[in-house]
This record gives structure tokens, sequence and C-alpha cells, in this order.
């Protein structure tokens, strides 16, 4: 199985892609974390993507591309994948069409999570993160147990650049001008599905596994 995670930045698509790649067996893509290492990494494309990151554009497609069809062409991504932030436009939507007919396969479910936008600006400009060990948290709503560590590993939090509150807001323009759209283009292809990406992150899983099954 293919499965798309799409929804606006906050919407819970890294939560969610984690915990459905691991009840359906699937590998899990992130272009936003392919990104995030690529600059840690010091590559040219970290440093190519980092100035559209940083401002809260989207990083050109033809780089995106070739960066998400070289990690599903390994083989770890033939048992099928969880994709969670690409595609983000139609171009990029296209092109993976594409690439998977090339190896009779297709994009099989895509559950857009709905959220409002203040609820986004919310989770974002609390979200604190673990650059250890990737666990979130939020400094209002699910604060660590010591300020400023992580409970699991002790770590200090860190906040993402992009989650500043102006970079947040020209995330959520982007995503409604060049992202949002997609719904319909995958609507057209009779395999959207929308979920409510405000509950409780367990009945949010719940809801995803549902909309998979096959009908
Ligand atoms: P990316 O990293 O993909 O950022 P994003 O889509 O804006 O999404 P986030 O990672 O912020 O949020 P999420 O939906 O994964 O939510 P999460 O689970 O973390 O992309 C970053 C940048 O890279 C882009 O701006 C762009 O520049 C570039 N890029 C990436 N892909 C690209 C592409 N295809 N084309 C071009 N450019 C690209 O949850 C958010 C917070 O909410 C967390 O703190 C979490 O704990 C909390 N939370 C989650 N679910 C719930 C819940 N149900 N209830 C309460 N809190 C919850």
């Amino acid at each position: 199985m293919n499965l798309i995670l799409l929804g606006p930045p906050g919407a819970g698509k890294g939560t969610q892609a984690k915990r459905v790649a691991e009840a359906f067996k699937l590998l899990h893509l992130s272009s936003g974390d392919i990104l995030r290492a690529e600059r840690e990494n010091k590559t040219e494309l970290g440093r190519q993507a980092q100035a559209y990151m940083d401002r809260g554009d989207l990083v050109p497609d033809d780089l995106i591309v070739t960066m998400m069809q070289e990690r599903m062409s390994r083989p770890e991504a033939q048992a099928g994948v969880v994709l969670d932030g690409f595609p983000r436009t139609e171009a990029q939507a296209v092109r993976l069409d594409e690439r998977l007919a090339e190896k009779n396969t297709q994009v099989d479910v895509v559950v857009c999570l709905e959220l409002d936008d203040a609820l986004v600006e919310d989770r974002l400009t609390g979200r604190v993160y673990c650059p250890q060990c990737g666990h979130t948290y939020h400094t209002a709503h699910s604060p660590p147990k010591a300020a400023g560590a992580c409970d699991a590993c002790g770590q200090g939090l860190q906040r993402r650049p992009d989650d500043e509150v102006e970079v947040v807001r020209r995330r959520l323009r982007t995503y409604h001008e060049q992202t949002r759209p997609l719904t319909a283009y995958y609507r057209d292809h009779g395999v959207l599905r929308t979920v409510d990406g405000s509950a409780e992150a367990g009945v949010v899983t719940r809801a995803i596994q549902e909309v998979c099954q096959p009908a």
C-alpha cells in the first residue's frame, strides 16, 4: 500500500505517519525530516533548501522529486510507503503518479487531516522537540516534566526556526495556495479520504486506520 498524509503544517502528519507506518508495516518517508537531516549534514541539497524552509516557502519541485524518488527506490520502500509532506504541489503529484506507474503500482489512499488555522498556530508556536530522540512537547498542553529538558533522554529541547509565528502564517498561506488544491486532484482520482485532525491523537489514528480499510 502507498499512503499519503496530506494536511496543513502542524496537522499531525508526522505523529500519525509514524503510527500508521508501524501498524501497516510500511516505510515512513517525511520530506521535511529528510530535508532537515540534509541541512544537519551540510549537504548541497540541505544548503539549497535552507532559505526556502526558513521563509516558510516550498523547496523547488525538481529538488524534492529527485530526493523522494531516490528514497522510494530503496529496497526498504518496496513493500509500500507512508508519505508525509510529499507531494505538496500538483507537479509533484503528477510526477509521483508517473513514477509509481512505471513500477506497476499507484497511490492507494490519500488521507487529508483537516484542522483550522488557529489550532495550527497554537500547536506550532508552542512546539518544542528533542534533537536527540525526536520526542515533541507543547509548552502549554504537554510540557516536559523539567522545563527545557526531554523526559526520555534529558537532552535540551529546541524549537524549529520555522515555528516562529510569522513563518507559521506564511507556511499556512503556502499550504492554502499550493497544497490544499491537491485534495481536488486526489478526489478526482477517487482516493481522497478526510479525517478530523483536531481530535485527540489516538482518535485520529483510529480514524485513519478505518478509512484505509478496503471498501
Ligand atoms: P515539514 O517538516 O513537512 O513541515 P509541515 O508540513 O509544515 O509539518 P510539521 O512537521 O510542522 O507538522 P505535522 O503535520 O507533521 O505535525 P506534527 O505531527 O509534527 O516541512 C518543513 C518545510 O520543508 C516546508 O515548509 C518546506 O519548506 C519544506 N518541504 C517539505 N516537504 C516539501 C515538499 N514536498 N515540497 C516542497 N517543500 C517541502 O504535529 C505538530 C505538533 O502538534 C506536535 O507538537 C505534536 O505533538 C502535536 N500534535 C499532533 N497531533 C496532535 C493532536 N491530535 N492533538 C494535539 N496535539 C497534536
